[in-house]
C-alpha cells in the first residue's frame, strides 16, 4: 500500500502525485522507474519517478492520464492508497562530468527528464534544455526545468507559448551552429524520440533514449517490454530503460505499443460507462 500525500492538476489529464514511499525514495536515482498497482484488480504499470525526497520518504510520479488504468489512478486522491508499488525499478541515469548535454522532454516526458537534468547540472555539466508540448495549456514543470538548465527553450507545436514548432527544431539548430554538445538525452513520446535521433545522427552526437514499451512485471521475467537496440533484443525494464537511440529500433517500438490499441480502447470505454 502506498499513501498519496499530495496532488496536483498540472495541466488538462496531467496529474502530478506526491507518494509516500520510503524504501523506494532511499534508493531512487534518475532514470528509474516504479510499477504502480492502483487496486488489488488492477493491471501493473511503469511510471517514472519523477523526483524523490529521501528525508521525507516520498516520490513524485507524474502522469498522463491515457487509458483505463492511468484514468483510474488520477481519480484517488488525497489520503487514498494505490494496492502496490515497485521499486526503483531499471537502470539510473548515467551522468557525466564537464559534458554539455541537451536535454529534450515532450509531454509528461519533461518531468522525466527533470530529475536527470538536476542532477547533470549538480554534477557540473552545461545544461541545454529543449521542452516541449502540443500547446501552452499542456505544458508542465516549465519553472523546475529552468531552474536546472543553463539555457531553456520551450516549443509548442501551435504557437501559444514559446516557440512555435516541434522539439527537434531548435535541436537542429544548435547542432548546425557547431555548438559543442557532447550528448542528447531524450524523453518523451516514442514518435518525438525517433526524430530527436535522426536529427542527432549526421552530427555524430552521442543520444539516449528512455524507452516507453508496454510492461508487465517490469523485472526481466514476462518479456513484454522487448525493444530492438542495434539488431538485439533488449529488455527495457532491466536493460535500460535508457538506451543508445542511434541503434534503436523505434518503429517496432511504435508497432509494438499499438498491440492491444482495440483491447485498451474497450477496457476504457467500459470504465468511462
Ligand atoms: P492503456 O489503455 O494501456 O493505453 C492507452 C493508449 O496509450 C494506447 O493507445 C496505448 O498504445 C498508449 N500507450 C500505452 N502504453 C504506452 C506507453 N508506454 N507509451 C506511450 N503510449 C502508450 N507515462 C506517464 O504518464 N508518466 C510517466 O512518468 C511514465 N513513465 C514511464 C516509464 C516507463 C519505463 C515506461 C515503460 C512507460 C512510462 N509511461 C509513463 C507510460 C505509461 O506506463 C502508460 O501510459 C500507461 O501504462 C498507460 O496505461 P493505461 O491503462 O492508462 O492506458
Ligand atoms: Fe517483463 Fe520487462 S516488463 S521483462
Amino acid at each position: 500500500m502506498a499513501v498519496i500525500l499530495e496532488k496536483v492538476e498540472l495541466a488538462e489529464n496531467i496529474k502530478e502525485i506526491v507518494v509516500d514511499a520510503p524504501i523506494i525514495a532511499k534508493k531512487a536515482e534518475p532514470g528509474q522507474f516504479v510499477i504502480v498497482v492502483v487496486d488489488e484488480r488492477g493491471e501493473r504499470i511503469p511510471l517514472t519517478i519523477a523526483d524523490y525526497d529521501r528525508k521525507a520518504g516520498t516520490i513524485t510520479i507524474v502522469f498522463l492520464e491515457i487509458g483505463k488504468t492511468t484514468m483510474k489512478l488520477g481519480r484517488l486522491g488525497v489520503g487514498d492508497e494505490m494496492a502496490h508499488i515497485a521499486g526503483p525499478l531499471g537502470n539510473p541515469s548515467e551522468i557525466p562530468e564537464n559534458e554539455t548535454i541537451v536535454f529534450v522532454g515532450g509531454g509528461v516526458g519533461i518531468a522525466a527528464v527533470y530529475p536527470i537534468a538536476r542532477k547533470a547540472k549538480q554534477a557540473g555539466n552545461e545544461v541545454i534544455s529543449i521542452i516541449g508540448a502540443r500547446s501552452k495549456n499542456l505544458l508542465i514543470w516549465e519553472d523546475r526545468m529552468r531552474a536546472v538548465s543553463d539555457e531553456l527553450i520551450v516549443t509548442t507545436d501551435d504557437g501559444s507559448y514559446g516557440r512555435k514548432g516541434v522539439v527537434t527544431e531548435p535541436l537542429k539548430e544548435i547542432l548546425e551552429n557547431g555548438r559543442k554538445v557532447d550528448r542528447v538525452v531524450t524523453v518523451g513520446p516514442a514518435i518525438m524520440m525517433k526524430f530527436v535521433a535522426l536529427t542527432t545522427k549526421p552530427y555524430g552526437v552521442k543520444t539516449i533514449a528512455s524507452l516507453n514499451p508496454i510492461m508487465v512485471d517490469g523485472s526481466g521475467m514476462c518479456g513484454a517490454c522487448r525493444v530492438e537496440v542495434g539488431g538485439e533484443t533488449k529488455f527495457a525494464c532491466v536493460d535500460g530503460p535508457e538506451f543508445d537511440a542511434h541503434q534503436v529500433d523505434f518503429d517496432l517500438l511504435i508497432k509494438r505499443l499499438g498491440t492491444y490499441r482495440e483491447e485498451e480502447e474497450l477496457a476504457k470505454r467500459l470504465f468511462l460507462e
